[in-house]
């Protein structure tokens, strides 16, 4: 069992890792591109590795520079067959994208991954990836990992969005992009937009009209990509920040791509307004967010706000324990097949603290804490995400929270502890 200690509020600047979507796609797109692509500040953290290990194996080469990554390729018409299957680790982002790029090859590859990844739903994208011409042939009648991509010919479609998921999106465009003529994803719910960004800075053409969504088939030119910090990651840094009396955080260079910080939005309608300021706004707008304590007030967040906070939900779940009212959160169930059920794994823990929950399938209601716990053990369910949660609410109450263990934390942020300890006022 892990402990920690008790501490009063969190005070200083922090600079969190680079952004996992961003690096993600900045990997693929560069071993997309005939020549040598930089990627500057990437997060170099168990997921991205598993984007770097799959194009590595499809002939790519990487120089990893720490503070930069080479990536040197002859382009995507030349990616080899590779010798074994690709290992997806817990990534889903790498399966899914992957699946998208590797569907118009004309070479064998099967797609893998950890008992987490191999859980997950991929029907989601082999189905329109199929419709486009694609034959992909996985487990479980087409469902699940592992998946053989088998050689086809695609063409140029009109694929409508059946799930809200940027990952599926994205798999279609990067397909779509390889293909000639025009690709349309028709996306009904916004999803973050990173793919579509990434791929104009890499010369692709691609427009969104009223969530027309459409690629035209191209070749990548090289580009530079400079990966802002994550706010994912920072969303951790405003939860605790907001719950721990006499805070101040101040978060630097973090992305602020509005279709990721639904999360902020989402306070401003529990009546916490936490500012922030864009300094920059090239490919992603950038910018630093400050964060105080304040009256957190109850409510209902759903709808299309969801997809735009989809993974920083455990976050705002924890905020709810601390408010004045009760708060819902609904439209959410995609974080029923997140690397944990996140619904279930929110609820267990939650309940362990002395908080009364409501479950539904979609969602969950928080009622306020009303006293400190006397002891409660909060699990991981292997899920990075909730490992963090778990270790904000340690610091909160001391010792009398426990731990089975810390998940994982290497798949989005390695120095998770470090870096929040860093800030602590006893
Ligand atoms: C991601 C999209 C989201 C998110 C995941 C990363 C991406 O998944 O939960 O952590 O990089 O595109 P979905 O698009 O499946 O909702």
């Amino acid at each position: 069992m892990i402990t920690f200690d008790k501490c009063s509020s969190f005070k200083g600047t922090i600079n969190v890792p680079a952004d996992k979507s961003i690096t993600h796609r900045a990997i693929i797109m560069g071993a997309m591109t005939d020549g040598v692509s930089v990627v500057k500040n990437p997060l170099l953290s168990r997921d991205t590795m598993a984007t770097m290990n799959v194009v590595q194996q499809l002939g790519v080469n990487i120089v990893n520079e720490r503070s930069r990554l080479l990536i040197h390729s002859e382009g995507v018409k030349k990616f080899k067959e590779p010798y074994d299957i690709l290992n997806c680790d817990n990534s889903g982002t790498t399966a899914r994208l992957m699946m998208g790029v590797l569907a118009p090859s004309k070479f064998y590859s099967v797609l893998a991954g950890d008992p987490s990844l191999l859980r997950r739903p991929m029907a989601r994208v082999i189905n329109p990836l199929a419709k486009m011409g694609a034959d992909i042939r996985s487990k479980n009648n087409n469902t699940l990992l592992p998946a053989t991509v088998l050689p086809s010919s695609l063409k140029a479609a009109e694929i409508e969005a059946e799930t809200k998921s940027a990952q599926v999106k994205s798999a279609v465009l990067l397909a779509g992009a390889q293909l000639e003529g025009v690709t349309t994803y028709i996306e009904h719910t916004p999803t973050r937009d990173h793919t579509e960004r990434m791929l104009k800075a890499f010369g692709i053409k691609c427009e969104n009209n009223n969530g027309k969504i459409s690629v035209t088939g191209g070749t990548f030119s090289q580009s530079r990509v400079d990966v802002p910090s994550d706010f994912s990651s920072a969303a951790f840094y405003i939860g605790a920040g907001l719950i721990f009396e006499g805070s101040e955080i101040v978060i630097e260079n973090c992305g602020l791509n509005p279709s990721r910080t639904g999360l902020l939005q989402a306070l401003k309608e529990l009546g916490v307004n936490i500012e922030y300021e864009i300094t920059s706004d090239e490919v992603e707008p950038v910018g630093n967010i400050y964060v105080k304590p304040a009256q957190i007030n109850g409510g209902k967040i759903s709808g299309e706000i969801i997809a735009n906070m989809i993974d920083e939900i455990p976050v705002l779940a924890m905020i709810g324990l601390f408010g004045k009212a009760p708060l819902e959160i609904r439209d959410a169930k995609e974080l029923r097949v997140k690397e944990s059920d996140r619904i279930a794994a929110l609820i267990n823990n939650f309940k362990a603290l002395g908080a009364e929950i409501e479950e539904f399938e979609d969602g969950l209601k928080i009622y306020p804490l009303t006293k400190e716990p006397e002891k409660a053990t909060l699990l991981a369910y292997d899920d990075h995400r909730i490992s963090m949660i778990n270790i904000i609410l340690a610091k909160k109450f001391g010792v009398k929270v426990l731990m089975d263990n810390i998940a994982s934390l290497d798949v989005s942020y390695p120095d998770f502890i470090g870096d929040l300890l860093s800030l602590e006022v006893k």
